[in-house]
């Protein structure tokens, strides 16, 4: 069987006949090359990167979401029979070949070359197995976006909107589109306070980019006098009318959960007494994030997670905020996580090169964690116990 992290020699054989990497390996100049290729194609480039790095308050939290992953080390075991690895999870009755997936980015759309990546994200689930969670936000309606995710589910993520039917009305369309869940995003009811995009006076959906789940919306189409297509102005008042939810209670959430028989997974959740009340409303899944420390600022997630992952009695936990490389991903699997997300690297592959660029960010994240779990003596997630990650420093 062959093992993710063979995906490196490739790189090597090429470079005997000259050939250096399409892209970066490393997470800061990945940044650093899809910074200066925003900033050179858009003349509001430079407002579309600070939205996409930026993050809440003094951009601490987004910073201490990187740094929480160096204060673990992995436990190295010698001889453990780990040349060949296996690095399948288990999630809704699916096997998945990784355990990544590709968190909800709602700018991807135009964060890719061609302004269609949501389609791009998508493309890339279906060359790499690796599932693609669609952002409410998207910039090619989610019927689109499910038409690209090839053999690989894909899931839908849910801005629940002030408005019931017009939630319903996204849930059922995400059901035919064949997503094979909904992620309720519960940390985003209102903006958070982001000192990179109100000084750029910018706020990407504002301009009306990234709405086309709501513009193709027959409930949304219904709430308005003139088609978006006739006054797309009115179209986006409307829509950050509807989009801002500060009286969302767990009673949404019983109604939600009464609504559809897919899985239903809540995002933003960190505090075990929530993942208590999660279970106790029925859902199937907990998604520990700080929204990679763009929402509620100095709220830390990698932390939170083994207590988060305690309270969830074998219910399964997904994670993101702060995975930078193979390594992190290992550490979050160690410390109990079911799945983990990858945000803005693969997005900074997508604004490298659509599918291609997102494809290239995937693999080597997964070279690397393969690498780590072979090299480290892991075979299997499974083998990841929790004593295979200590405390440093
Ligand atoms: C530019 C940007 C847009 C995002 N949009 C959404 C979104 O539409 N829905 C959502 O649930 N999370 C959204 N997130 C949060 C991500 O899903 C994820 O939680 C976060 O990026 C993880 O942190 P990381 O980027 O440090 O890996 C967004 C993140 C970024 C960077």
């Amino acid at each position: 069987m062959a093992n993710f992290a063979d995906w490196q020699l490739g790189i090597y054989f090429a470079g005997l006949g000259g050939e250096k990497p399409a892209y970066p390996v490393a997470y800061p100049e990945l940044e650093a090359r899809a910074a200066a290729a925003m900033r050179e194609r858009d003349p509001d480039g430079a407002a579309l990167y600070d939205y996409v790095a930026g993050g809440a308050g003094d951009e601490f939290t987004q910073a201490a979401n990187q740094t929480a992953f160096q204060r673990w080390g992995l436990a190295p075991r010698m001889l453990a029979g780990a040349a060949e690895r296996d690095l399948s999870v288990e999630l809704f009755g699916r096997t998945y070949p990784t355990p990544l997936f590709m968190a909800p980015i709602g700018v991807l759309g135009v964060m890719d070359p061609e302004g269609h990546g949501d389609l791009e994200g998508a493309r890339a689930a279906a060359q790499t197995g690796v599932p693609f969670v669609g952002s409410t936000l998207m910039q090619d309606p989610m019927e689109d976006v499910a038409g690209e995710l090839g053999e690989t589910p894909g899931f839908y993520q849910l801005y629940m909107p002030n408005d019931h039917e017009l939630a319903e009305s996204l849930v059922r369309r995400a059901e035919a589109a064949g997503y094979q869940g909904i992620v309720v995003t519960l940390d985003t009811w209102t903006l958070g306070w982001r000192p990179r995009d109100l000084m750029h006076a910018s706020m990407p959906q504002l301009a009306g980019r990234c709405l086309a789940n709501y513009f193709t919306d027959p409930v949304f189409r219904s709430r308005l006098e003139k088609s978006p297509e006739e006054d797309p102005g009115t179209a986006t008042i409307t829509w950050a009318m509807t989009f801002g939810n500060p009286t969302m209670g767990w009673d949404d959430l019983a109604w939600l959960r009464a609504l559809t028989d897919l899985p239903l997974l809540l995002k933003g959740i960190c505090h075990p007494d929530d993942v208590r009340r999660a279970r106790d409303a029925g859902v199937d899944g907990i998604y520990c994030s700080n929204h990679g420390g763009r929402q509620a600022a100095s709220a830390p997630a990698l932390d939170f997670l083994p207590a988060v992952v305690e309270a969830a009695e074998g219910m399964p936990v997904l994670f993101d905020s702060g995975v930078r490389n193979g390594v992190d991903v290992v550490k979050a699997l160690a410390l109990g996580a079911t799945a983990v997300g990858i945000g803005r690297p693969y997005g900074w592959g997508v604004a490298l090169g659509g599918s291609v660029g997102a494809t290239w960010v995937l693999q080597c994240l997964l070279a690397e964690a393969d690498l780590t779990m072979g090299l480290n003596g892991y075979r299997t997630i499974a083998d990841l116990g929790r004593e295979a990650i200590v405390r440093v420093g």
